[in-house]
């Protein structure tokens, strides 16, 4: 997507889901409210949703789009990166990254922004995936990071 039209939606996208989720405080009801929004408001979210930590695992919670592996094998691939690096990882390729999990053959390319508790320990990560390498960028980094941040 065109760097400026991407801006904007996020700017859109952003104000839409903070309006959202005023009404409600439940984690799961918020999660759930920003997988859909963004899957179906972002044409190349191929995937979109959230692994939690549970019992020292990542285990997949609120999601939209193909059926994804349910707990992610433990210090491999690019969430657990996410969480163990407590950053924001994009991938151009998937699969010039070693240990990529590939959940769905489709996918080319992915962004993992973690999430933290108000105890600011990293609790776990939101993950998109793209049929289409390349699809993830900074604007993808900065806005999502934005949105991630009103859980
Ligand atoms: N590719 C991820 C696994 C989750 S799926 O993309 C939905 C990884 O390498 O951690």
């Amino acid at each position: 997507m065109e760097k400026q039209k991407k801006i904007s939606r996020y700017k859109r996208l952003l104000q839409q889901i903070e309006d959202l989720l005023k009404k409600c405080d439940d984690e799961t009801a918020r999660m759930a409210t920003i997988s859909a929004v963004l899957h179906h408001k972002m044409e190349y979210f191929f995937w979109c949703g959230f692994y939690r930590i549970v019992d020292g695992e990542l285990v997949v919670g609120p999601y939209q789009g193909p059926v994804a592996c349910l707990v992610l094998a433990k210090n491999k691939g690019v969430c657990w990166a996410g969480v163990n690096e407590k950053k924001t990882i994009v991938v151009p390729d998937v699969h010039k990254f070693p240990g990529h999990i590939a959940c769905d053959s489709r996918s080319k390319s992915e962004i993992v922004v973690p999430y933290k508790g108000s105890d600011s320990k990293v609790n776990g990560v939101f993950d998109v995936d793209s049929s289409e390498l390349s699809s993830f960028d900074e604007t993808d980094a900065e806005y999502l990071e934005k949105i991630i941040a009103l859980l």
